[in-house]
């Protein structure tokens, strides 16, 4: 990983285990996701997709809060826009929204797993960006929603289109409609959360989720992701194409013959993400 400086985020990386953090970090503002903030985020993780030595990454909001905890709350709702952006003009508008939905696509096709670490607020904009990590835990304080329509905005940062194949139409319209909050209980209960845990238990937690598919068949990860994320929007008998020409791609990887070694010898097997 190169020593990029980074204005909106924080970039560190576990190397005994081989994962990276990137700690969104803008807490006098909640987190709020500015273009920028988007920007740097996909970039980083561009970067990280060619760097074999990060095999996971975790998408959080800083630990060092200033004010409350949070991974985002939200689009940052004190700046209209690019400055270079005319809010009159529709086809600047249309640019921008193709600028932000650019960088979310960017994140959501990240070819490794990524982790949402949920500490705090996930309100709109911030909420959009958990839904396009793999996996999502959450502290017990965490807080969700799409508050969107009391600020006379809608989430159309793939809001209304990932929350409803994940929640369907009546839970997707209730949440965007009335603005409420909900508890990460509730989410869990709801199936959008992987794991739920005590306050007091997240950072440990995350720790070691993150070290475990670090340490994990990175080649058979990133076969399961593109074929569950693609498998999932096309037709019975395409997705299975998928599972087709990612079972040839794992096949050429030494950690299948690493799995399947180290089972027979009934030794625990070491996984180098080759
Ligand atoms: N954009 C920019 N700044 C934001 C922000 C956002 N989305 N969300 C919070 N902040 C800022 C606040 O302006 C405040 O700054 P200040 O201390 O300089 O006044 C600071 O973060 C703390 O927020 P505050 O509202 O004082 O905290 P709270 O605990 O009373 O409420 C929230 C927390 C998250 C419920 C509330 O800030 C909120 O509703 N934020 C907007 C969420 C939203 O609408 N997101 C969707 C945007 S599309």
């Amino acid at each position: 990983m190169s020593e990029k400086q980074f204005e909106h985020i924080k970039i560190e990386q576990n190397k005994e285990n081989n994962y990276a953090i990137i700690s969104i970090n803008r807490p006098e503002k909640l987190n709020a996701l500015h273009t920028i903030t988007l920007r740097e985020i996909a970039e980083a993780l561009e970067n990280m997709a060619l760097d074999k030595s990060i095999r996971c990454v975790v998408l959080r909001g800083t630990k060092e809060y200033t004010k409350k905890p949070a991974f985002s709350a939200g689009a940052d709702l004190s700046v209209r826009g690019h400055p270079a952006i005319d809010p009159e003009n529709l086809m600047d508008q249309c640019h921008a929204m193709y600028i932000r939905h650019k960088y979310y696509d960017i994140i959501e096709s990240f070819p490794k797993p990524l982790i949402a670490a949920v500490d705090g607020y996930a309100l709109g904009g911030g909420f959009e960006l958990a839904l396009v990590c793999d996996i999502i835990i959450a502290s017990k304080r965490s807080i969700f929603g799409f508050p969107e329509i009391k600020r006379g905005i809608a989430p159309l940062n793939g809001g209304t289109q990932r929350l409803i194949r994940n929640l369907g139409k009546i839970r997707t319209k209730t949440m965007i409609y009335f603005g409420e909050h909900y508890s990460a209980e509730e989410m869990y209960n709801w199936g959008i959360i992987s794991f739920l845990v005590d306050n007091g238990q997240f950072e440990d937690f995350v720790h070691q989720k993150a070290s475990w598919i670090g340490n994990a068949a990175t080649k058979s990860l990133f076969v399961i992701k593109k074929a569950i994320d693609y498998g999932s929007q096309a037709p019975l008998n395409l997705g299975l194409q998928f599972e087709h020409l990612g079972y040839a791609i794992n096949s050429q990887s030494k950690d299948v013959i690493e799995g399947v070694t180290a089972f027979l010898h009934k030794r625990e097997p070491k996984f180098t993400g080759e």
